[in-house]
């Protein structure tokens, strides 16, 4: 053999084997896309992100291998952040709905949550149906922004966080707030003189966001969602935040 063509075999074999070293471009991270103003879901505590939707990324991404990246953005940047690829996944207690479905695919759900009302203690309001012609406080691009779209004569006012609008129902500025079940039960803790209303507006799931072509991570978030609820993990996790009733 001559010299040259044994030289050339060496080198493709260090090659090969330096390509596989690096991991050539192969993703090491996972990073997700969140709006960390949704206790107990997402929210600081310092300067750490936790709860949750923190949580059950975190246990996704250690069976996928991969190092997670939190990305703290305004809650309606998830679905464009995912769809421009700045996110793999969408983690923030995202309520899977038609709207959001036209834009981004969604996991299996890992768990089932709802809409609630919250009003002052002395509110007329009883029931949703007495939402009608009212003054109604929603956190911007969410289920509840949309509900609240739908009711007849009512007045949407739209604000960046959740807690926003329950602080501007304390303070008397609008008639109700319509936000999920457990940030809301946070938010009533927190300020005086509400009340959340017996009959909620909807049930729904939550699940996890992904972009529309990546179906090959679609099926491995899949996979560990799978595992992490056949092990136990994934209720650990939630009853460490949410106390059963
Ligand atoms: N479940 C609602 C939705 O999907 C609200 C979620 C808000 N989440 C958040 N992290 N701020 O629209």
């Amino acid at each position: 053999m001559k010299l040259s063509k044994i030289l050339c075999g060496a080198l493709a074999a260090v090659m090969t084997l330096s390509l596989a070293g690096c991991g050539g471009d192969k993703k090491t991270t996972l990073v997700m896309a969140t709006n960390a103003e949704f206790p107990p879901y997402e929210y600081r505590e310092g300067d750490q992100i936790v709860g949750i939707d923190a949580e059950i990324a975190q246990a996704i991404a250690d069976d996928m291998g991969l190092e997670l990246v939190i990305e703290d953005m305004a809650f309606d940047s998830i679905v464009p952040a995912i769809q421009s690829g700045k996110a793999d996944i969408g983690v923030a207690g995202m309520t899977v709905d038609e709207d959001k479905l036209q834009n981004v695919d969604f996991s299996i759900p890992y768990t089932t949550a709802a809409q609630v009302v919250i009003v002052t203690n002395d509110s007329p309001i009883a029931s949703p149906a007495d939402l009608e012609g009212k003054t109604i406080g929603v956190q911007l691009g969410t289920t509840g922004d949309n509900f609240a779209g739908e009711i007849t004569d009512a007045t949407v006012e739209r604000y960046n966080k959740g807690f926003e609008a329950v602080q501007a129902l304390g303070q008397n500025k609008i008639d109700a707030v319509i936000i999920d079940r457990e940030p809301a039960k946070v938010f009533v803790s927190e300020n005086d003189g509400l009340k959340i209303l017996d009959e909620d507006y909807t049930v729904e799931d939550y699940a996890i966001a992904v972009a529309k072509d990546n179906q090959e991570l679609l099926e491995q978030i899949n996979t560990s969602l799978t595992k992490l609820k056949d092990s136990g993990k994934l209720q650990e996790i939630i009853d460490k935040y949410i106390n059963a009733e």
